[in-house]
């Protein structure tokens, strides 16, 4: 029975007071990302499996355990994990002229296999930019900018934005070789896993969740001890452009983050207050190459089940929950005024107002399925009203009919009311 019942484990179904509040949240993204300059660009689902094992890295979680990857036909496919791979296999595959200074946001489904829990899903959805600009700390921290921009319209502004640098590509063998001392003495005090971690991809000893890790993590220096002084230069120079823009961060010295493509600024974001543990967005510059292009860039996603939780929490999120009730619901006496209903409706539909009627019985069942709809008008026919071309329209909340002539654009433009996103 389950498995017919129930989506895939980890997966959703999403629907209801759920998919408006969505409908709402990608309405206000939409808006943030035009007065931004950016672009809608939709990369398919499934990519070709390599297009992340080289950009993501062989030896991260995302790659090593968490992909849903396939052969079919002597081809290895996986559905992506994240946005930013195939949103640059998009860009490797354009002239350099098109993707100079390309702006790009997206929407939609990534699919990560991880251990089910509160807030971490196998389907789960981002809402991300890439930006291809020329690489400067000022787009850096413009991009940054707008993703707490975005989090404010959804009305989440009161983040924490934990900010680091992976350092310059230069910088990343001597860094890895400073940890690796750093841990040497410690190894004893490390999981199983990062002890193997170490030799493979030593930063990922940095966000290991054990207690013992954590506490021999925390007695590191900042990884900007093992970097040179362009890329300390360049964090810092984030950190000014933001704070003339009075974007609120923190430095988080020892912050990595799961994916290895990064270079120099990298953040996190997380909400403020209780049992927020998991971050809400993450973001970074990176550098990778594609097709024979090396491409750069600086991007973010958010995770939206993340946000929308959030907003739960906050008691913020019925507002946009709301069902929305039928601007006018039909009401046909007699046989003759039902059957003329339906093409009554199309016309009320086709004139801009949402309408809904009951399939038949006696005027007071459908008077009752109208209350019950919320609707805030009926209109009701019988056959005399049908033959005049009238009908009455009667106000739901006060009581109050009057008759109109059943003309639907006329009647449209009364009961319609005004819609946000119309
Ligand atoms: P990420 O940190 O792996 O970065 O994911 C971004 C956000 O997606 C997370 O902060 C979280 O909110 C959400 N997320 C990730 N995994 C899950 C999960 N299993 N369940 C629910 N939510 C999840 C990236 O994906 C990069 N591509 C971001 C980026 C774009 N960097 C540069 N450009």
């Amino acid at each position: 029975m389950g498995t017919q019942t129930q989506p895939v484990q980890g997966m959703s179904d999403v629907t209801g007071g759920e998919a408006r509040l969505w409908q709402w949240m990608e309405g206000k993204a939409r808006e943030t990302m035009r007065r931004y300059g950016f672009v809608e660009l939709r990369t398919p689902i499934l990519e070709y499996e390599s297009v992340f094992r080289r950009t993501v890295g062989e030896t991260t979680d995302v790659v090593q355990k968490e992909m849903y990857a396939f052969e079919r036909g002597g081809r290895r496919y996986c559905m992506r994990p994240e946005g930013t791979a195939g949103v640059m296999r998009h860009a490797a595959g354009l002239g350099a002229q098109e993707t100079a200074g390309a702006r790009w946001f997206y929407w939609g489904p990534m699919f990560r296999c991880e251990r089910p829990q509160a807030g971490r899903k196998r389907q789960f959805h981002q809402c991300g930019v890439e930006c291809l600009e020329e690489p400067s700390p000022a787009v850096d921290a413009e991009i940054l900018a707008l993703q707490v921009d975005l989090l404010a319209a959804w009305g989440v502004g009161d983040v924490e934005v934990k900010l680091n640098t992976r350092g310059a590509k230069g910088d990343h063998a001597r860094v890895a070789e400073g940890l690796r001392a750093a841990l040497a003495p410690r190894l004893g005090d490390l999981c199983d896993d990062c002890r193997r971690r170490i030799g493979e991809n030593v930063l990922r000893v940095l966000d290991c969740k054990e207690e013992g890790c954590r506490k021999v993590v925390e007695s590191l220096p900042p990884v900007t001890e093992w970097m040179g002084d362009e890329s300390r230069a360049y964090l810092d120079a984030v950190a000014g452009h933001l704070e003339r823009m009075g974007v609120a961060y923190r430095r988080e010295p020892l912050l990595v983050r799961g994916l290895d493509y990064y270079e120099h600024t990298i953040w996190e974001i997380t909400g403020t207050g209780t049992g927020q543990q998991n971050a809400v967005a993450g973001g970074g510059r990176y550098r990778m190459e594609l097709g024979g292009r090396e491409l750069c860039g600086v991007g973010f996603a958010i995770g939206i089940e993340r946000v929308a939780g959030l907003l739960e929490e906050r008691g913020l999120a019925a507002a946009h929950a709301g069902e929305e009730a039928p601007d006018v619901w039909l009401v046909g006496l007699g046989d003759a005024a039902a059957a003329d209903n339906l093409r009554l409706m199309r016309e009320l539909r086709a004139a801009g107002a949402s309408c809904r009627m009951a399939p038949g019985g006696s005027m007071k069942s459908q008077m009752r399925a109208a209350n019950k709809s919320g609707a805030r008008w009926a209109l009701i026919r019988g056959d005399d009203e049908l033959a005049a071309g009238t009908a009455a329209l009667k106000d739901m909340a006060s009581g109050e009919q009057t008759p109109v002539d059943c003309v639907a654009a006329d009647i449209a433009a009364r009961v319609a009311a005004p819609r946000e996103n119309a």
